[in-house]
């Protein structure tokens, strides 16, 4: 089965084809990174319009390079949501129509799921039940990802998720955005490492809180204007790491899961992914990181997995629903 997938939900543009929801054929990935450079973040209206430029072109190519004409797609699937309505719409749209117009069933997929699901593609699945941590620049989650595939929010960030504190801290720091690789770049180069910044724990609970971090990490700078940007990138991200691996495992211990899921752009992070790998007795999974950040072969894996699993894609749409639910058309099945 051959999934012809779409993502635009931030400041990527990106179309994959996935064969029989493992094989990644072709997963093609346009960043505006450059373009958002210039205004300092992300102009939501700029981002639609740099979709609607790429979209059709990037979809020649990417049948081109999976060696694939659009008579052979068997299904189309798109992010649906959660991210920026206007950049959601482009892809969304695009794919829809196109669905509508070669009579293919359509399948919507949760953003959130997608990240999860990068992990599909990866040679070993995860065994189920699985406790999924979902870190990216909009969203640090704790999900339960039960037997059939379905999904329960355990808990999640109360204020900034931990991609948007890695970005801010490198603004602060003046080192660049994305901020998670040139945080992780900085923390790299540090050669002291006695600098310890705050941990908000919020025990018994499933919750996270980046915002006192951040303003430690502003009043530090502000109080020590000649400090090492390179220790405080590393004291930083030690505090983040710690708390995002701890939490973590604690809830899969409590709930005996099989496997840790690791998933989002932040899951690119070279610590965070050796700390789990260290500290973690039940087994853990991690995508390649390319396939961390947006990208559309994780939606592709996400529809894989509906209609193996025949389950409509409504479980996290449920939780956060910041867009309509859309329609199945598994019009095959
Ligand atoms: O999943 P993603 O590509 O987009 C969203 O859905 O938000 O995640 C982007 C976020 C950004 O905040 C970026 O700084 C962070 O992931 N990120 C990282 C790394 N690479 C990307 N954070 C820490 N370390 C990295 N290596
Ligand atoms: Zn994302």
């Amino acid at each position: 089965m051959y999934i012809l997938a779409f993502e635009t939900s931030c400041d990527e543009t990106s179309v994959a084809v996935i064969e029989n929801g493992k094989s990644i054929l072709s997963n093609l990935v346009e960043s505006q990174v450059k373009i958002h450079n210039k205004t300092g973040g992300i102009v939501p209206e700029v981002a639609a319009r740099e979709h609607l430029k790429c979209i059709s072109q990037l979809t020649n190519k990417s049948l081109e390079i999976a060696k694939l004409q659009l008579e052979d797609i068997d299904c189309i699937a798109s992010t649906m949501g959660p991210g920026l309505p206007g950049a959601l719409i482009v892809g969304f749209s695009f794919a829809r129509s196109m669905s509508y117009s070669l009579s293919k069933p359509f399948i919507p997929v949760d953003h959130i799921e997608g990240h999860i699901a990068a992990n599909w593609l990866e040679d070993q699945s995860p065994e189920l039940p699985a406790v999924a941590l979902v870190v990216s620049g909009g969203h640090t989650e704790l999900i339960l990802v039960k037997e059939n595939l379905t999904f329960e929010r355990l808990g999640g960030t109360r204020d900034d998720a931990a991609g948007e504190a890695f970005d801010k801290v490198s603004r602060m720091l003046d080192a660049g955005y994305p901020g998670g690789p040139a945080i992780s770049k900085l923390a790299s180069e540090a050669t002291s490492m006695n600098l310890k910044f705050p941990r908000a724990w919020l025990r018994n609970t499933n919750d996270f809180s980046f915002s006192g971090l951040k303003t430690a990490v502003l009043n530090y700078i502000k109080n020590e204007p000649n400090s090492s940007a390179q220790e405080i990138a590393w004291a930083f991200q030690d505090s983040v790491v710690d708390v995002l691996t701890k939490k973590t495992i604690d809830a899969a211990q409590a709930i005996d899961a099989k496997s840790i899921i690791i998933a989002g752009g932040v899951a690119a992070n070279k610590d965070l992914r050796n700390n789990f790998l260290q500290k973690s007795i039940i087994p853990v999974h991690i995508p390649a990181p390319a396939l961390c950040t947006d990208n559309a072969a994780m939606i592709g894996a996400a529809a894989f997995n509906h209609i193996d699993q025949a389950i409509l894609p409504e479980s996290i749409i449920d939780i956060y629903s910041t867009m309509t639910r859309g329609e199945l058309f598994l019009d095959k099945k």
